[in-house]
């Protein structure tokens, strides 16, 4: 009979500092493009309003679950997730705008964001993979089920 593999009930700090670390990424990346969703709620105008500030809302409710689910399990390797605005600015690949964009740039604005996070989930995914950590692979996949959707949506939005 084949030997059953481990289970995985810890993990070496190594591999703790790894996978935290890759979550910490995502986290400064979402925390930025999460206040750019609600900034593109309030700001957006034109004929495209009622659309895009419905669209951006229930784009940012998501975001704040993700960000916050991100940030608990972070918590259960007993680490500290990055929580102060000064190190997401500091630290984000996605930047902020100003509030005064066409609608048009604000959706390109978002769809370029989740490219970005998309790699950085991928990049958790990877981690999470090689050291069997099925509760982080799971969580986060989930999240790239639905930021595909939101980059289709936002895509075909932009579409002629
Ligand atoms: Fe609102």
């Amino acid at each position: 009979m084949a030997k059953a593999k481990p289970v995985k009930l810890g993990w070496s700090s190594e591999e703790v500092e790894n996978i935290t670390h890759a979550l910490n990424d995502l986290l400064v990346n979402y925390s930025v493009h999460y206040q750019k969703l609600r900034n593109y709620h309030w700001n957006v105008k034109g004929s495209d309003f009622f659309d895009l500030h419905i669209e951006f809302e229930q784009q940012y409710k998501e975001a704040q679950d993700h960000i916050d689910d991100i940030a608990e399990r972070i918590r259960v390797f007993s680490k500290t997730p990055v929580s102060t605005m000064g190190e997401y600015l500091e630290q984000s690949e996605i930047k902020e705008t100003t509030s005064q964009l066409s609608s048009e740039i604000m959706v390109r604005e978002l769809i370029a964001d989740y490219t970005i996070l998309l790699g950085y989930m991928f990049a958790v995914i990877e981690i999470a993979s090689a050291q069997h950590d099925a509760g982080t692979e799971e969580m986060v996949k989930v999240f790239i089920h639905q930021i595909e959707k939101h980059h289709w949506m936002l895509s075909a939005f932009l579409a002629k």
